[in-house]
């Protein structure tokens, strides 16, 4: 069942209750398609989310490319190449998603490199030691996860699905990441300390990655009322917690927070607030590395300026009746 009605879309809004059968479908938990007729807040919301989805896989790929060319061994680069590209991956799964609610991928990218789109705060701190690959693996690709398990269900047809994949591929990411921890963690005192250093530089940012909490989170209910959210922030972060403690306990490392105990009430952990004011500052384009990670985007999306050319020329060579592409 979909909320299409070829009569209803012809013949324009009188009469019709393409409303109500759109609000019955997000009721019953089923998928709204692409040729649906949806309200446009809907699509915009969606479109927002999923280009802000999109950049993020995209703008991810540097911090840990970063090491590419310095991991310790033939193995972990492989590994780490295998991890970078299917970022890449994911990506171009959610633009091409993005584009079934009509957006332009051109256009996405332009806004995301004007800064008038945004992606992850958590992708404007810095990687300073190769424990950090290890830590955004376990951290960040599992908070990633936290968020992204939910999505599969969302009430978007085409997003929903791209989760699916995106999501196996993810927990490959984090047990890589965990994996080299354990590595590390069994080496040197060294090694231990700049697993631990790493650990305590992402932890919060980590944390801020489900967003402002939820009393300042205004998108949050009309998001959850269309199916788009199936969780709010503070509940994704606090399963967050919940599943960290026990796997760096395991690792044998601490996490930075001296309010970080056990409720045996709530059967959850207790944890300190973020700090909110350093999120906003990197939101607004203040982080440690902002504006390296846009103008490498810049560079290289100009500097891929003359394949685009060389396609839409060959494009149009190869289907000269369909015009401009
Ligand atoms: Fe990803
Ligand atoms: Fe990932």
């Amino acid at each position: 069942m979909t909320v299409s009605d070829t009569s209803s879309q012809l013949n324009g809004n009188e009469g019709d209750n393409w409303e109500t059968e759109f609000d019955a479908i997000v009721a019953d938990g089923l998928r709204v398609e692409p040729r649906d007729r949806m309200p446009d807040g809907y699509r915009r919301t969606l479109i927002r989310q999923i280009a802000q989805h999109a950049h993020s896989e995209i703008i991810g790929m540097q911090p840990e490319g970063n090491w590419l060319t310095r991991a310790p061994s033939l193995r972990r680069k492989a590994i780490l190449m295998a991890k970078v590209q299917d970022e890449a991956g994911h990506g171009l799964y959610l633009y091409s998603a993005a584009e079934t609610l009509g957006a332009d991928r051109a256009d996405l990218t332009t806004k995301l490199i004007e800064g008038k789109q945004k992606y992850s705060s958590i992708f404007n701190y810095p990687t300073l030691t190769y424990a950090d690959v290890g830590v955004i693996g376990w951290l960040v690709d599992g908070a990633a996860i936290c968020n992204q398990v939910p999505l599969c269900r969302s009430s978007y047809g085409p997003y929903a699905r791209s989760m699916i994949r995106v999501c196996k591929e993810e927990s490959f990411h984090q047990r890589q990441g965990y994996e080299l921890l354990t590595t590390m963690m069994s080496g040197t005192d060294a090694q231990r300390a700049m697993v631990q250093d790493s650990v305590d530089r992402w932890w919060w940012p980590a944390l801020m990655m489900f967003g402002p909490p939820d009393a300042d989170s205004p998108n949050t209910e009309q998001s959850m009322a269309w199916g788009i959210k199936r969780h709010t922030n503070d509940e994704l972060r606090q399963r967050f917690v919940d599943m960290s403690v026990p796997q760096a306990a395991v690792l044998g490392v601490t996490f930075p927070d001296p309010e970080l105990r056990w409720n045996e009430e709530r059967g959850a952990y207790d944890f300190g607030t973020p700090d909110w004011d350093e999120f906003m500052d990197v939101v607004r384009g203040h982080g440690p590395c902002n504006d390296e990670r846009i103008a490498i985007r810049k560079r290289a999306h100009d500097s891929g300026a003359w394949v685009r050319e060389a396609a839409m020329a060959y494009a149009a060579k190869a289907h000269p009746t369909e015009g401009q592409l």
